[in-house]
């Protein structure tokens, strides 16, 4: 529903509700605090409006179209706010995403994860525009957050002050947490990560929650909710997809040459569109092989699976036919040929889905498991 308004207590009441009807949001103190942290004050006057899922991806402004930037700000979707570190215009949607002001629908679902209760002393790694920040304040945390670019981090301030807010908003890696202000109860992490930094979890007291964006090298994202053990561990499920922008120090580009004529070319009958097709097969793949970059593309029409080991010396590329689907691989390793018998484990295994799998990060090192911890799948 289209409220025509700009009125923000009827639209985030509109928002809550379409929150709710698609199953993002069912704590009533969470539709309070959406009320308390309305999400206009933390938008950007120019951005990158993109939809969760598919829907409109356009420039907004609310100088010169404030309807349209009234109808983005409060709808599911994400504005980006910064690009290439700062260096592009973020309202032309064509330079690298670098921050922004999440979809509510995942904030909330994130939210509802940590099960914020008033006085938690809560860490958040990422403060973008603040907007998270504000709305674990409103719950009641006392919220250290850390962003690592110095201009946004002073924009956040500015504006979590303006909206009555005042957590602890730190300029750093948030790779190292925030040790001056530990222990936590928990951690809510709003950037990607793929190996998930040991000080978090020192960081926060036993049967803490961590709440992150899962982001491997291989396929999609993944929403895991961990529990800080007792013997200085955290471990716990995924819970469904989350896509984010990845904490800087683990960026990783997938990159294969323009020129594959020097590959070794064969044939498959395993589709790669298959492959690629679940998120349960892209656990089981990124667990086997952490060290494989792997995403598919859509290349004049068609799936193209493309891989490549994050040292850069091999590289695969499978693209789909009818029944018999190309590959090229190069360098020493066959890259799609261990894609393709991690991918017939999870076969062998019945397929689980995402929620069968969770992870674990201990002091040395961080495993993925199937059904039970115990059940370690990482070699
Ligand atoms: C998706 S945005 C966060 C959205 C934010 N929580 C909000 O409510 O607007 C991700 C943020 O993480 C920040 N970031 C990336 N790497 C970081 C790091 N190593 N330490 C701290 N912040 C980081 C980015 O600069 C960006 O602002």
């Amino acid at each position: 529903m289209t409220v025509h308004t700009t009125d923000p207590g009827a639209r985030t009441e509109a928002l809550a509700d379409a929150l709710q009807v698609d199953g993002h949001l069912t704590s009533p103190r969470l539709r309070d605090a959406l009320h308390a942290a309305p999400r206009h004050l933390f938008a950007p006057t120019r951005g990158w409006y993109a939809a969760d899922g598919p829907g409109p991806r356009r420039g907004i402004d609310r100088d010169t179209d404030p309807s349209g930037w009234w109808d983005a700000v409060y709808s599911d979707g994400s504005i980006v706010t910064q690009v290439d570190d700062g260096a592009g215009d973020p309202a032309r949607g064509v330079a690298e995403a670098t921050s922004s002001l999440s979809s509510p629908g995942v904030v909330v679902a994130f939210l509802e994860l940590l099960r914020v209760r008033p006085g938690d002393r809560l860490l958040e790694i990422g403060t973008g525009t603040g907007w998270t920040a504000a709305l674990l304040a409103a719950l009641g945390a006392y919220v250290t957050t850390v962003e690592v670019d110095a201009g946004l981090a002073a924009t956040a301030r500015e504006t979590l002050a303006m909206a009555g807010f005042d957590p602890h908003v730190i300029t750093a890696d948030g790779t190292f947490g925030a040790p001056d202000h530990a222990p936590f109860d928990g951690v809510h992490v709003t950037c990607g990560v793929d190996r998930v930094p040991y000080s978090w979890v020192e960081q926060t007291r036993p049967g803490g929650r961590l709440v992150l964006p899962w982001m491997p090298e291989y396929g999609g994202g993944h929403k895991a909710l961990l529990t800080v053990t007792g013997d200085g561990r955290a471990s716990g499920r995924l819970v469904g997809g989350a896509n984010y922008m990845i904490l800087r120090g683990q960026r990783s580009t997938l990159r294969i040459p323009d020129d594959i004529t020097d590959a070794e070319a064969t044939v498959t009958h395993l589709d790669p569109g298959e492959v690629t097709g679940s998120h349960g097969a892209d656990v089981a793949i990124t667990a086997a092989l952490p060290d494989v970059m792997g995403a598919p593309r859509i290349r004049d029409g068609v799936i193209e699976l493309e891989l490549a080991d994050t040292a850069a010396t091999s590289w695969a590329r499978v693209r789909q036919g009818d029944g018999e689907h190309q590959v090229w691989q190069a360098g020493p390793r066959r890259l799609w040929d261990e894609v393709a018998g991690a991918y017939m484990r999870w076969v062998e295994w019945g397929r689980p889905d995402q929620a069968a799998f969770g992870m674990t990060v201990g002091p040395d090192r961080q495993v993925a498991w199937r059904d039970e911890p115990s059940n370690i799948i990482t070699p």
